[in-house]
């Protein structure tokens, strides 16, 4: 069979299943199982498949067809400029959390030189790493609980050329010590903690069964890490120093709120993502 009508024949499957970006997905799929680039698909569209070529395909288009996630079958998913390699076991990043980049960027003549980034829950690594592309010059220290996600950091550093600027240390963000790390308190920490209730009915399905729980669901109706990783975050930050973490849409006044109570922070924001969603906190650790 000739490669474009194995394309058209997926792009046909993918819609009756009522995927959304059938030609996209179908593209991406047929192109990554080829070892070829997208647009190999349009310059060779008469090349006939051999059996094994064909069953690579029908491979890659059944595991999206069983719900998982395009991004752990390709391996990588872009996040602000980069492509950061992605696996089972790592949280696939998500759009929204560019917020956070976005925001530390406008306080980029206040962050100048060799500031010290902490990212609580770093996951693949994508929103310390990408902090860094913004803040030349800054060093970044990660932190997860999950062996897996603190590789893919690692990996995904080094891919990027930025392994001698950062360090991933498998951590319990409670048990985060800057004497046994040999740190100085940092200058901005940036955090993107579970923070879904587990009875949510808006999960989707494929969420819930592919991508790992312990990056998802947060007890307390979703608020505990926020809560932990809150005092976490004022304990260690320099004075003047900020704290930028995600919440979930519906969060943005009970962490407010939160955050207002005792915890020593001041100048309290919530920042709302590019579909007018609040998802970001911001936070500045008091002067004392
Ligand atoms: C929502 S994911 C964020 C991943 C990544 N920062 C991102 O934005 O894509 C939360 C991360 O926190 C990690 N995590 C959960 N509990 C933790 C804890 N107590 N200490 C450190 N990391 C934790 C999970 O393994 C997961 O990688």
């Amino acid at each position: 069979m000739q490669v474009t009508e194995v394309l058209n024949r997926t792009i046909g499957f993918f819609k009756k299943k009522g995927f959304e970006s059938a030609r996209l997905e179908s593209e991406l799929l047929i192109s990554s199982a080829l070892g070829w680039q997208r647009i190999d698909l349009y310059s060779k569209f008469e090349y006939p498949l051999s059996a094994d070529q064909m069953n690579a395909c029908r491979e890659l288009v059944k595991r999206r067809t069983d719900g998982e996630p395009i991004a752990y079958i390709l391996g990588e998913k872009g996040f602000y400029q980069d492509d950061f390699k992605v696996g089972p076991g790592v949280l696939i990043p998500r759009p929204e959390t560019e917020t956070i980049v976005d925001e530390v960027e406008k306080l980029k003549s206040e962050l100048e030189g060799e500031i010290l980034i902490f990212d609580f829950g770093c996951g693949s690594g994508c929103l310390g790493l990408s902090l860094l592309r913004v803040l030349p010059g800054a060093r970044l220290a990660g932190f997860d609980i999950s062996e897996t996600c603190v590789s893919y950091s690692k990996e995904n550093a080094e891919a990027l050329g930025l392994e001698s600027s950062s360090g991933f240390f498998k951590n319990d963000v409670a048990s985060v010590d800057l004497n046994d790390l040999a740190l100085e308190a940092p200058d901005l920490i940036v955090a993107n903690p579970p923070y879904i209730s587990k009875d949510d009915p808006e999960v989707a399905e494929d969420v819930k069964s592919f991508e790992p729980s312990e990056a998802l669901f947060s007890e307390d109706d979703g608020l505990a890490h926020i809560k932990h990783w809150a005092s976490k975050a004022s304990e260690l930050l320099k004075p003047g120093g900020y704290y930028f973490f995600e919440i979930g849409h519906r969060q943005g006044q009970v962490c407010k709120d939160l955050l207002e109570q005792d915890l020593g922070f001041s100048h309290i924001e919530v920042i709302k993502d590019l579909s007018g969603k609040d998802r970001v906190i911001k936070a500045q650790k008091e002067l004392r």
